[in-house]
């Protein structure tokens, strides 16, 4: 279970690109943790200084500014690197319906930029994030690979050529790619700002400051909510995956589902208080339901998530309390 006995060969270098970011930080600092090198490298188009800051001073991180969609950035970024966890890329569905040109830029070529250069530097593993939106509009529950739909925003798509290129550079260069489909995942450090901010954040920072809060569509919308703890371990075994095990994407989730109307009133009782939400509209491009099948990165990747919704909302609504 987890990952904290994990062992990975001595003097072994990562590189985390969206270093900056949510998820990014939190695996640079979980293998700071470990003992191993980190290289980060972030541009912080969407990232935060303070969530590099506090690792610089860790003689085995070092941190490059710079942007994936510049080729030799990325063959720089890539030197002497054993497993690259590519995180960097825009999130949000509705803003990638605004900009799908820069969506394009960043997700698909800033992505396909970093897995050439982990090819021809001769990185292990290329550990790449993808996401659940490559189900789309494929209505039955759980999720499982293999089963999609029709993509529903350009941001699916990018993830969805994330993965085709994944299953390519395995065939064709013998690149050992693993694709995380991470589903709605949750924890410290997620940007609670802005008008694209994940449900979670957004929700306990206006709970905490006494807004209230708009939540889009009825409420009865429900996630396989995932706690970072999962993804790090998963990002962590996939490095330690076989050769055989490359080449495909699996889903990376707890294996549960949570209402959105449930979780706000969850998230009422832990912060004492009462205030009822506004209902908007729904989001353009969002599906109602889903939920994964973990099977496959069970039986892949030795995949155990120990941390359930319940344990990680309480670990991650601590952190809001005394960080925001
Ligand atoms: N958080 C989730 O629930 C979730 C779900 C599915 C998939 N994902 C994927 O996981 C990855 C990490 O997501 P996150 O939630 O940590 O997002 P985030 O926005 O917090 O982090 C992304 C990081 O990438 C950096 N970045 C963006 N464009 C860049 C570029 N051109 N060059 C270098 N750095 C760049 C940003 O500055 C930021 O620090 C993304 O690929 C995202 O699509 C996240």
């Amino acid at each position: 279970m987890g990952y904290d006995n994990l062992k990975f060969p001595e003097g072994s270098t990562f590189l985390v690109t969206g270093s900056a970011g949510f998820i990014g930080s939190n695996l640079v600092e979980a293998i700071l943790k470990l003992g191993y090198k980190v290289r980060g490298l972030d541009n912080f188009s969407t990232g935060k200084k303070e969530n590099v800051e506090e690792f610089l001073n860790n003689p085995n991180y070092d941190f490059l500014e710079g942007d994936i969609r510049d080729i030799d950035t990325c063959f720089k970024a890539c030197e002497g690197i054993d497993y690259v966890l590519n995180q960097a890329a825009w999130g949000s569905v509705p803003r990638s319906i605004e900009m799908p040109l820069f969506y394009e830029e960043v997700n698909i070529k800033g992505t396909l930029n970093m897995m050439e250069a982990a090819r021809q530097t001769g990185v292990k593993k290329f550990v790449y994030a993808s996401s659940s939106s490559v189900y789309g509009d494929e209505p039955n529950l759980p999720k499982m690979e293999g089963r999609e739909g029709n993509v529903l925003s350009p941001y699916a798509l990018t993830k969805s050529v994330n993965e085709e290129y994944g299953k390519l550079y395995k065939k064709l260069y013998g690149l050992d790619t693993y694709g995380m489909r991470y589903f709605n995942v949750f924890g410290r450090r997620q940007d609670p700002n802005g008008a694209y901010a994940a449900v979670i954040p957004k929700l306990i920072k206006q709970l905490l400051n006494d807004e209230v809060p708009t939540i889009n569509g009825d409420g009865q919308q429900s996630r396989d909510f995932t706690y970072i703890e999962n993804v790090i371990e998963a990002n962590l075994k996939a490095c330690m995956a076989s050769h055989e095990a490359a080449g495909h994407a699996f889903n990376i989730a707890y294996g549960g589902r949570e209402f959105l109307i449930d979780i706000y009133m969850k998230l009422m009782n832990a912060l004492e208080k009462d205030i009822q939400p506004i209902f908007g509209p729904d989001r353009i491009g969002d599906i109602k339901h889903s939920n994964a099948d973990i099977t496959k990165a069970k039986d892949l990747l030795g995949y155990n998530p120990e941390w359930s919704f319940e344990q990680g909302i309480v670990e991650a609504i601590e952190w809001y309390k005394e960080n925001l």
